[in-house]
């Protein structure tokens, strides 16, 4: 039996880059050796499979949480070694499912995996609220615009509602324009809570994304690449630097 960290990826606001983080952050935990599995927790408009080059998967987790097949009938080994439950594109496979299945599904994984990263769906719903529930500890993203700040506040609040540990927030897609709030600014919007880093906005993470592979392998040295394997390495307990020409803030 292994110690696992169930950790939920959530933002409130759509479109920040959760499943790009729960893809990239999955597969530097998985190259630092940690057994690691990702799970799109986004039943209704999911893309973690889209992402990973997998977007038709015979079975997903739809299935399971509709009791038809196991969870380890759903889990798929990338070629990385990073294993992944997706979940179904198909609109009819939405009936019947129910998200509050999650947790008890994911359960059944305790103690055999290191890692288990779980991709939010935008919003505050059942939806991102069961993939709240199903997690031990929770990482927020937010871009640094005032109404995703504002989101991302709301969700950090549910996480203290539900007595879930906040392991802290991701900035992501920074700019450095001067339109964009400022480092502190976010820091009081966001209180008490850690910032975990910062990672800039690169076309990179996109070219990467339509290859269906992670920025970190694609290009391993970007400023995005490097912050995002220095978050992975924090969570692993392993050294890892960045040089200091090229860190963000
Ligand atoms: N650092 C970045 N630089 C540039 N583009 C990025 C970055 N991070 C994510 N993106 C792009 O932003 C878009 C949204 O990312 P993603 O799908 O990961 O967001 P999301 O929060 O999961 O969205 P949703 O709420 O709809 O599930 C994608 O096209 C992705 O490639
Ligand atoms: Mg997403």
């Amino acid at each position: 039996m292994v110690e696992t960290k169930v950790i939920g990826i959530l933002s409130g606001k759509g479109g920040v880059g959760k499943t790009t983080l729960t893809f990239n952050l999955g597969t530097a935990l998985n190259d630092f050796g940690k057994n690691t599995l990702i799970v799109d927790g986004n039943l209704t408009t999911p893309n973690l499979g889209i992402h990973a080059g997998i977007p038709l998967y015979p079975t997903t987790l739809h299935d399971v949480l509709k009791g038809k097949v196991d969870v380890y009938d759903v889990m798929h080994v990338l070629p990385s070694g990073l294993k992944i439950i997706p979940a179904s594109i198909n609109l009819n496979d939405l009936r019947g499912v129910d998200p509050e299945y999650l947790s008890s599904t994911l359960r059944n994984l305790i103690g055999k995996l290191d890692f288990i990263l779980i991709d939010g769906a935008p919003g505050l719903g059942k939806e991102s609220l069961s993939v709240l529930k199903s997690s031990d500890e929770v990482i927020g993203i937010t871009i640094p615009d005032l109404s995703a700040l504002t989101d991302l506040l709301k969700s950090i609040k549910l996480v203290e509602k539900y007595k879930k540990k906040y392991l802290g927030s991701i900035i992501n897609m920074v700019k450095n324009k001067k339109y964009e709030p400022k480092k502190d600014h976010i820091m009081t919007m966001l209180g008490e809570t850690a910032i975990l880093g910062a990672i800039p906005h690169d076309e990179n993470v996109r070219y990467a994304s339509a290859r269906r592979i992670p920025i970190i392998h694609h290009k391993p040295n970007s400023k995005a690449s490097l912050k995002i394997k220095s978050i992975a390495a924090k969570l692993a307990g392993k050294e890892f630097k960045i040089p200091w020409y090229r860190r963000l803030f």
